[in-house]
Parts: structure tokens; C-alpha cells; sequence
């Protein structure tokens, strides 16, 4: 009977993952004797969704289809959502589309069930908040957008709050003059607020490229209240705790992600976002069977003491590292540390530009409207799935280096 690898998700980590773990399959075919692998990933489409660019409008359209590079690849797929985890009996229990139940043994399981966003207990904000998270959520939001051009013209029409100014919620704001001008009119008088808790914007970017996300609001006409928390939300706008009330039919909450809930079905400690953290090799320590990748695990990346953020920056790397591994566990070859020194950004900034961070200081390397190019090659092209089986081999290759981002994300002098 063939071993089974079985891959809990198909965003960046699960894609890499089977893709990567294929490939040290089939490049070690003379230690499997007669006894196959089997990489099974299951997932509720599939697809690949392209979460970083949820932001954007046309939501619908942002994902990718995976079908036919799984069946080119040799990985297997199943359709369907995993609601639990036996460690101790190696199974996991699926439900399909049709809502039927069933339940799937593994030699070697991996959890790349990514991340979602958590909303507080805020009052009227599961009612009335929007939020881009997922396609659905993302194109609900489009929709409401695109009605509000039939609504009379009011400042509550014209108005989008924002709560939370971390990486999303900068990018949506910077994003949203220009579409909410192209729904409502050029000469639309458009106020698009962002709400943030902290005394600054974008909290965890750092001080250093501070400055340009402020300049880059400015320009593009985006307000920021810091220091404010939201009270709560209601269908004509939001109150601040400071008892400030702005008018909007439109509330977007980005502010707080957790990990898939599957983790809690793993046995072993779990960060404050409810991540698995994973050993130097991506395993759990409580089971020599089980690896997380992606937005699912907190991985150090150096020997410096930082771990991995949720991004799709961190998320490829993990998959390749994590399908390497978990296939070279089962083949007895030697395993292969993650490690991953370098962190850049890439922070979209609407009309205004983008801007490239280098490294855990996130110095500046370039920012403004040239370097838009730079964040469209990575959100358009460099995360997409590659359309052969060759190519998406190489890419999965722990020791890939991209011969085409380095021109345009490498360290060079401003
Ligand atoms: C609006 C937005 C903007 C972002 N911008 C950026 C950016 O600019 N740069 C950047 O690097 N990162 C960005 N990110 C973060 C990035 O999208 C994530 O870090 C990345 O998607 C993580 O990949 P993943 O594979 O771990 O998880 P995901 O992409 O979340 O994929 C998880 C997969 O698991 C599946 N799944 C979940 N639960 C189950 C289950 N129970 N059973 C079966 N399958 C399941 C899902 O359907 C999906 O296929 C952004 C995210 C959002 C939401
Ligand atoms: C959908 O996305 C793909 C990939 O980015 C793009 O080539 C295509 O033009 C898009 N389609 C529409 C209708 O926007
Ligand atoms: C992360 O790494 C940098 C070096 O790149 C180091 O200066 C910094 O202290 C590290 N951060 C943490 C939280 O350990």
C-alpha cells in the first residue's frame, strides 16, 4: 500500500508544500522500492486564493485555478473541509461539498490551513462591518461599493471607515479614493478614514518607513484618527470611544488575524495568534508525524530570535521547506532546516506608489510611483501558481533564487 501524505489546505504554504514534497518524491524514486507516495491535498477548492490582493477590486477574480497543475504534478486533490484531527490514530475526518463525512488515514500529515481574521465583541460590527478576507467577504464589500452609486448623494455615502491601520488596512485605504471615484464619480467629494488603536500608523511596520505610509495618506486624501478605538458600529456609521460619531453606510474591519482553529486540535504550544510553533524542521514537537507551514505555524527564521509573520513572504518559503521535509522524513533522507534571514515588504500605496522595505529594520530601499511596478510584478505574477510542471518544480526547489525579482527587489542604493 502507498505511504500518504496528506496537506491540509492549498493557499502558498499547501501549494508549495505538495508541489515541493512532489518533487523530492520523484527525484528519489530509486529509494522507494515498490512502495509509492502518495501527496493528497484536500481543500474546499481547487484553487490557489490570492489573499494579498483582496484589496484590489474585481475580488471575484483573485484566484487561481490549481486542477490541472496538481493532475501535471502528480499531486492528488480532494475537495473538501477538515473539521478534525486524531493524532493518535494518524486520521482526519473531512466533510465534502455534499456535506458528507468521512475519514482519511496519513503516514505524514501537514496543517497549511492558513489564517482568518478575528472579529471582536464590538457591538453592531458582525452586523454591519465589512472586511476583505476571504474572496466572498472581499466581493460583498464590491457590491455595497458599487450600490452606493444608486443612493442619494449624502457625506455618509461618500464615506468609508476604515477600523485598523496595519498592512491591510493601509493598503485598502491608499486603494480606495480612486475606486470609490470610479464608482461614485470623478468629481465625488470621497472621505475615506482610517480608525487605529495605536498612537501610530501601521504598528508593526516600524518607525522607519513611517514616514512614507503618512506622506502616501496624505496624498491620497486618506484621514487618520490614531489613538481611537471603535464603540461600536450600526448601519448609519461607527462611535468612537471617545464618543466621536461618523457618518457611513460603509465600515471595513481589517484589525486582528488567528490561525486556522485546526491547531487546537494539535497537542503542543501555540503563540498568541493561535499558531503551532514548529521546530527548525517545521514539525510539531508533540508529533513526529505532523508539520505546519504558513500562516498555521510561528517558525524562527534566524538564529536572531524573529519568527515568521503571516505573509505570503514567509508562506512560500515555509511550503517549499515543509514539502521537502515531510516527503524526505518518509524517504529517510536528511532534513532540511528553514531559515529564512532576510524579510522584505512590499506595501502597496495606491495612485501614490509603493514601498520596498529590507529586513527585520525595514529600511527603505525604494518608495513612490516607480516602484509601483515592483509591487504589481510581485501581486501579479511572482505569487501566481506557474502554468508548467517544469516550472513549478524549479519553484518549489529550496534553493530557488529568482532570477527576475532580484532586479527588482534587491537591496540597492536609494
Ligand atoms: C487583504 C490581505 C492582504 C494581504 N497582503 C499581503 C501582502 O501584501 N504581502 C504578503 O506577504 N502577505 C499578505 N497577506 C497575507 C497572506 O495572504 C497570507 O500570509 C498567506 O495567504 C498565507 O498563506 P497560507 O497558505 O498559510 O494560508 P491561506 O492563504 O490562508 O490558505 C489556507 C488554505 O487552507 C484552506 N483551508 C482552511 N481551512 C481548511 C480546512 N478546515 N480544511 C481544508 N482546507 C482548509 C483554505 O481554503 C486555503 O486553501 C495579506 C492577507 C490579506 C487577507
Ligand atoms: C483575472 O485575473 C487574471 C490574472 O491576473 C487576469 O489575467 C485577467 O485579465 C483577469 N480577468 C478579469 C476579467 O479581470
Ligand atoms: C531580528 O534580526 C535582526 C537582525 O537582522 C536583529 O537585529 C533583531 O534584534 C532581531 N529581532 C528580534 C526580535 O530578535
Amino acid at each position: 500500500m502507498a505511504k500518504k501524505i496528506v496537506i491540509i489546505g492549498s493557499g502558498f504554504a499547501g501549494l508549495w508544500t505538495a508541489i515541493g514534497a512532489k518533487r523530492v518524491i520523484d527525484l528519489n524514486r530509486n529509494l522507494l522500492s515498490d512502495q509509492d507516495i502518495e501527496v493528497l491535498v484536500i481543500a474546499p477548492e481547487p484553487k490557489l486564493v490570492i489573499r494579498p490582493r483582496l484589496y484590489e477590486s474585481n475580488a471575484a477574480n483573485m484566484s487561481a485555478p490549481l486542477g490541472e497543475l496538481f493532475a501535471a504534478t502528480g499531486v492528488r486533490f480532494t475537495q473538501g473541509i477538515v473539521h478534525a484531527i486524531q493524532t493518535e490514530k494518524k486520521k482526519i475526518e473531512m466533510i465534502n461539498m455534499a456535506g458528507v463525512s468521512s475519514i482519511l488515514s496519513y503516514d505524514k500529515l501537514v496543517l497549511a490551513a492558513g489564517s482568518r481574521l478575528v472579529r471582536p465583541e464590538v457591538p453592531g460590527l458582525r452586523d454591519h462591518a465589512f472586511s476583505i478576507d476571504t474572496i466572498q467577504e472581499a466581493s460583498t464589500l464590491e457590491a455595497h461599493l458599487r450600490h452606493l452609486a444608486a443612493l442619494p448623494p449624502t457625506q455618509a455615502r461618500n464615506t468609508v471607515v476604515i477600523c485598523g491601520g496595519g498592512f491591510t488596512g493601509v493598503e485598502l485605504a491608499t486603494e480606495l479614493p480612486r475606486r470609490l471615484r470610479a464608482i461614485l464619480g470623478l468629481d465625488t467629494k470621497v472621505r475615506v478614514i482610517i480608525v487605529e488603536r495605536s498612537d501610530v500608523i501601521g504598528p508593526s511596520l516600524g518607525e522607519n518607513v513611517r514616514p512614507i505610509i503618512t506622506k502616501a495618506l496624505e496624498d491620497v486624501e486618506v484621514e487618520v484618527k490614531l489613538g481611537t478605538t471603535i464603540k461600536s458600529v450600526d448601519a448609519r456609521g461607527i462611535v468612537t470611544t471617545e464618543g466621536e460619531r461618523i457618518e457611513t453606510l460603509s465600515v471595513v474591519w481589517t484589525a486582528g488575524m488567528e490561525a486556522t482553529p485546526l491547531t487546537k486540535q494539535i497537542p503542543g504550544e501555540k503563540d498568541s495568534m493561535g499558531r503551532l510553533i514548529v521546530d527548525r524542521n517545521l514539525r510539531v514537537p508533540s508529533s513526529t508525524d505532523i508539520f505546519a507551514t504558513g500562516d498555521a505555524a510561528s517558525a524562527l527564521t534566524d538564529n536572531e530570535g524573529n519568527y515568521t509573520i503571516m505573509s505570503c513572504q514567509h508562506a512560500i518559503p515555509l511550503g517549499r521547506i515543509s514539502g521537502y521535509n515531510v516527503a524526505a522524513d518518509l524517504l529517510k533522507l536528511e532534513l532540511r532546516p528553514y531559515e529564512q534571514p532576510n524579510y522584505e515588504t512590499c506595501l502597496d500605496l495606491g495612485a501614490w506608489g509603493s514601498v520596498i522595505t529590507w529586513g527585520w529594520q525595514r529600511r527603505v530601499m525604494k518608495s513612490g510611483a516607480t516602484v509601483k511596478e515592483a509591487k504589481e510584478f510581485v501581486n501579479r505574477i511572482l505569487i501566481y501558481p506557474p502554468t508548467t510542471a517544469a516550472k513549478a518544480f524549479a519553484f518549489s526547489d529550496p534553493d530557488w533564487v529568482s532570477p527576475t525579482t532580484k532586479t527588482y527587489l534587491d537591496p540597492v542604493q536609494n
